[in-house]
């Protein structure tokens, strides 16, 4: 989708970190912008940047697990600007740590509700929307490095995250051919607002406030970390990018490519040492391959502003 202008993006999470990075650098190419998200508090703020730069900008309050809430929200997004054209399905939460079988039921349950039918809420919500009214769109949901290389401690995520992922590659599959495209964004640490937001919504949800964050959390980031997580304009510029290449896959930290590599290669290496039956992918070629990934061409460095 190369030309954004006069276009409208839906961004759940919106309201902070990396969504509303997103908003600026979709705003930036002259696309009207719908803030949904959860905190209403958080949107008012957000919206004041838009305001203050005369930028076309209206918020939504919209919890992403409520479907009638989804539906009133697309419906207030279409009455401000006509059409939507790009969803970003952002919104999600940092989950409860441990190894799996030591989490609560509840925990599981907002994990779950949260960062993966949160995601297909939307897909199912507004998808039809913009494959009906025929201008072509894109869909990009927000996953996570964590579905790329997994870390111990963080099953909850990491198995949200690695949904996402599957989600977007099977929409991109099933949206082949159709002026709609997908991707899944993937990145790495950037400085939001995660650990608070999650704390705030996770409360609301279960009803129960999560541990406070170790200490040296609270109130920023450690001093090792600085320099390596990056400002959310970057996720917005990376993700921006992607829409218009129409990349599956987008990407933010090189660091992370060995990790993936040593990932695929394991799983090389386990598939056992035995003859392919050629006729297997003769008979099921739609189990043994899927033509979306030779499309992913290589992503340049991203240019310096
Ligand atoms: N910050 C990172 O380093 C990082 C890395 C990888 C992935 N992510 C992912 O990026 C996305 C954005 O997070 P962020 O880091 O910008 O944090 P953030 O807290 O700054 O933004 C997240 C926003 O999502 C909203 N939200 C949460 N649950 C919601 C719900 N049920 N309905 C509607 N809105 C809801 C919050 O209110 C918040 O405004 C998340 O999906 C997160 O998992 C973040």
């Amino acid at each position: 989708m190369e030309n954004l202008r006069g276009k409208t993006a839906f961004i759940t999470g919106g309201a902070s970190g990396i969504g509303l990075g997103i908003a600026k650098a979709c705003a930036a190419e002259g696309m009207n912008i719908v803030i949904a998200d959860m905190r209403k508090a958080a949107i008012d703020e957000a919206l004041e940047y838009f305001k203050s730069s005369n930028l076309p900008a209206i918020g939504v309050e919209l919890n992403v697990t409520d479907r009638e809430a989804y539906k009133s929200a697309a419906d207030s997004a279409e009455s401000a600007f006509g059409k939507i054209h790009v969803l970003v399905n952002n919104a999600g939460i940092g989950c409860s740590s441990g190894p799996l079988w030591s989490v609560s039921h509840k925990d599981a349950d907002v994990a779950v509700a949260v960062n993966l039918i949160g995601v297909l809420n939307g897909v199912q919500e507004i998808l039809p929307r913009i494959i009906a009214h025929g201008e072509g769109g894109h869909v990009v949901a927000t996953a996570s490095k964590s579905a790329i290389v997994t870390s111990a401690g963080t099953g909850l995520y990491n198995i949200t995250k690695s949904g996402v992922v599957a989600m977007m590659e099977t929409l991109a599959t099933d949206l082949q051919g159709t002026p709609v495209g997908a991707s899944v964004f993937a990145p790495g640490g950037y400085i939001t607002n995660l650990g608070q937001s999650s704390a705030a919504v996770t409360a609301a949800m279960t009803g129960v406030a999560p541990p406070a964050p170790p200490p040296g959390m609270a109130g920023g980031i450690p001093d090792s970390w600085v320099g390596l997580v990056r400002d959310p304009l970057d996720a917005g510029r990376r993700v921006v990018r992607g829409i218009k290449r129409g990349d599956l896959y987008i990407l933010t930290h090189a660091e992370f490519k060995a990790g993936w590599q040593s990932r695929a290669d394991a799983i090389t290496r386990a598939f056992p040492d035995e003859t392919p039956n050629p006729r297997y992918s003769e008979v099921f070629p739609f189990l043994t391959g899927n033509p979306i990934y030779g499309k992913q061409e290589q992503v340049p460095a991203l240019p310096t502003e």
